[in-house]
């Protein structure tokens, strides 16, 4: 089976941003975050930017068509590379506009990895986590330590009652995709809640096995 084109799914914090990084670092894959497209529009002061900067500091989800116009414009400088989707599609809605826009990127996506965490252990790590602006690189204070030296800031939107709102849309909204990729048989799920080390020799697995 090819493995041009990944979805990672999961609720925040399970693991989706650390875990594209390292294997588009070791396997080639550009890395799609939807979620860091939208903050670099918040950061640039963007229109686009200025429309979406509260909807996330809130936790909801964005409008399907800003975000399917972000992905558009990804795909668009991304064609003939092997990619991985991290936090898209986030609705079944979602999920089937993306086949559509795949269609006309002659693409379609080969396997979904559901990163599956409990909340509890969701709430932990996104408290502890931390970000290099500079970089992007994802750090945890106490699981990932940066380097001394390395300045990070935490996310606006990793407050803990944002965090609880983020997971209530998870459950309600986003939680059915991985049903929409299981019945056609392209979902895999991962324990994510083992170190990071362990999560990643199954998520190497899964790549090299499909
Ligand atoms: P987005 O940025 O996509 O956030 P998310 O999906 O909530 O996911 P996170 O980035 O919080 O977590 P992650 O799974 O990548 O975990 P990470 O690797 O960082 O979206 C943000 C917002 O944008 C949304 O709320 C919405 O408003 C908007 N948006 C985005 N996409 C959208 C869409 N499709 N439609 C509409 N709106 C959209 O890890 C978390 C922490 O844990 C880190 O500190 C890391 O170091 C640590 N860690 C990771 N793995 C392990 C491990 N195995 N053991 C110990 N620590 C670990």
């Amino acid at each position: 089976m090819s493995t041009d084109t990944l979805v990672f799914l999961g609720p925040p914090g399970s693991g989706k941003g650390t875990h594209a990084a390292m294997l588009a670092k070791d396997r080639g894959f550009v890395q799609v975050s939807v979620g860091e497209l939208l903050r670099r529009e918040v950061e640039r002061g963007s229109e686009l930017g200025l429309q979406v900067r509260e909807i996330m500091n809130t936790g909801a989800l964005v409008p399907d068509q800003v975000v399917l116009q972000v992905v558009r414009r990804a795909l668009d400088g991304l064609r003939g590379r092997k990619i991985i989707l991290d936090g898209f599609p986030r609705s079944v809605a979602q999920a089937r506009m993306l086949d559509g826009l795949l269609e006309e990127f002659r693409r379609r996506v080969d396997l979904a990895l559901f990163f599956a965490l409990e909340d509890r252990q969701v709430i932990e790590r996104i408290s502890g986590r931390r970000v290099d602006p500079e970089t992007g690189k994802i750090y945890h204070v106490v699981w990932n330590p940066p380097p001394p030296g390395v300045k990070t800031v935490q996310r606006d939107d990793d407050r803990e009652d944002v965090v609880r709102q983020r997971l209530r849309i998870y459950h309600e909204i986003t939680e059915p995709v991985a049903a929409y990729y299981r019945k056609s048989g392209r979902l895999v799920e991962i324990d994510a809640s083992g170190g990071v080390e362990h999560v990643y020799s199954m998520v190497l697995r899964v790549i090299d096995q499909a």
